[in-house]
Formats: structure tokens, sequence, C-alpha cells
């Protein structure tokens, strides 16, 4: 009679942080995984919402091999209402190169330009926002350019309970405004941007803990209050969710591959020096509506 013999999956898992991030070693991914290792790997993004593999030398078709244990890898989003196919300076693929680098003629040959970028959630301004995205680390600068990444479920549990009395069961209105890394110019016309109403929280389909669903960088304003009221409320609730405390930051390495999940974390840039490249590889996967 043959013995059934569990193998658990050769991975460990280090926290690089009390509430957020953690480092999975013992996977090559260069290489296909078995469904155990692939489990294991969701339980840990479950639980930590932000994974980081060190060292690997992965190409294109194995990152996005990757991608799929997680779903199905997004195909990229024009950046602004009526832009559809090739751009000035994108393919609209699956994989994007984020990179300032320029060729001899001065024209950029990657996405997303240099320097800060202000805490936000991969495409929380569509109807179905991406669920987890993929950096892969190949330039990097010898200082800044770091990410950082907000816990949401520790911003939601900072929140005091008036704050979460008041927000209970609102919506508001996120935006992408592709022109600046910042907070969204609330006088600009949302028809030439990118909007859509989400919920103001988010129960988390893997791990069912409730996040926090707003950022510095793409909410515009909560429904049902009035624009000051809403306004106090938000910049309240950034100063939470931008909370040193509950901040894990990346300090990137060539090889690193990192996945985090976009509606449990928030995530931003550092600057670095004008002069130094930064390129990494990024792609995403398919979300599902949140309401
Ligand atoms: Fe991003």
């Amino acid at each position: 009679m043959a013995v059934v013999v569990e193998r658990p999956a050769a991975i460990s898992v280090i926290k690089l942080h009390p509430v957020i991030g953690a480092e999975i070693r013992g996977v090559d991914l260069a290489k296909p995984l078995d469904d155990e290792t692939v489990q294991a790997i969701r339980n840990a993004w479950y639980d930590h919402t932000v994974l980081v593999f060190r060292d690997q030398k992965i190409s294109e078709d194995d990152q996005r091999r990757f991608a799929t244990y997680f779903g199905p890898v997004a195909k990229r989003v024009p950046p602004r209402p009526g832009a559809v196919g090739p751009d000035t300076l994108l393919e609209w693929d699956d994989m994007l190169l984020v990179t300032d680098n320029v060729d001899s003629n001065g024209k950029p040959l990657g996405a997303l330009g240099h320097g800060e970028m202000w805490f936000h959630s991969d495409k929380c301004y569509h109807r179905k926002p991406h669920r987890a995205s993929f950096l892969y680390g190949i330039e990097i600068p010898t200082k800044g350019g770091h990410t950082k990444f907000s816990s949401s479920y520790a911003a939601y549990e900072k929140l005091p309970p008036d704050v979460k009395k008041k927000i209970d069961g609102r919506m508001v209105m996120q935006g992408h405004q592709y022109t600046t890394g910042r907070r969204i110019d609330l006088t600009v016309d949302i028809a030439t941007m990118h909007h859509c109403r989400q919920p103001i929280t988010v129960d988390n389909p893997g791990s069912g803990r409730k996040a926090l669903y707003v950022t510095s960088q793409n909410t515009m304003w909560i429904e049902g209050l009035d624009r000051a009221e809403s306004e106090a409320l938000l910049q309240r609730m950034f100063d939470i969710a931008e909370d040193p405390s509950i901040i894990y930051e990346h300090v990137w390495r060539p090889g690193d591959l990192v996945v985090w999940d976009n509606l449990a974390c928030l995530h931003a840039r550092t600057d670095w020096p004008a002069e130094q490249r930064r390129t990494l590889r990024r792609c995403t996967t398919e979300g599902e509506p949140l309401y």
C-alpha cells in the first residue's frame, strides 16, 4: 500500500517589518514552481502583503510565468481616457520597463519618469483594480529610488473610532493624473483623466482583513460629505496611512523581485540623484470589481 508523504514546500519566510513585508528564500523564479510551493508563496503573500525575492536572474517570460501564479497578467492601460494604442512612448503590452533612461535623441525609453512618487495603489482608479504588482530590479541607483510600502490593514486599525464610524460604508472617487506623481489637482476636469468610484475600505479576498483604501496621490473626495469636511478627513487618513511605524522601505538591489497586493498596501517611490539610472521591469495581474 502506497504511503502518502506530505512534502512541505522548501521555502523560508523571513519577516522584514512588524506589520508588512517578508523575504522568501529557497525559490528560483527562473524555473516553474510546483503547486505546493506556489500555495506556500501565496499564503505568505496573504500574511505579509509584500514579498521580496533576492538574487533572481529572470527573463520577461520568467516574470510573466511567476505572475500567472497570482492571476491573469493584465494588459497595460493608456495613461488617459481616449488614448488607444501606442502613445508617445509606450507599447500597450503587459510588461513595462520602468526607467528614466533616454535614447540619443533625448526620447524617453520607459515610463513613469524620474524622482519622487507619492503613495498610491496601482489602478485603484479602474473598475477592476489590478491586484498584484511585480517589480524586478535591473539598474539601481547608488542611493535613493527606494519603494516604500504602507500596510493598509494597519492604517485601518489605527483609525480613531470617530473616523471609522464616519467612513463606514462610504465611497470615494479615485483618479489618476498621469502628469504628476503627487496629489491630483482637484480643479482639473475628471473627464480628462481615468477615475472610478471605489469603496473607502476593502475586505481583502485573500486574508479576510479590512484595509483602508485611500491614497494621497489618487483619492479626490469622499462621497456624501461637503468638500471641506471630506478634505479634512482625507488629510487625517493620509497622515495615518503614511505613518512611518507601518511602512517597510525596500532598498533595491539588482535581481530583486518584489510582489505586492494593491488591496492591502500603498506604495511610494523616493527620489534619487538626477544623473543616475534606475530601471525596473513591471507587470501586474488583473483584479475583480470591488462592488
Ligand atoms: Fe505604482
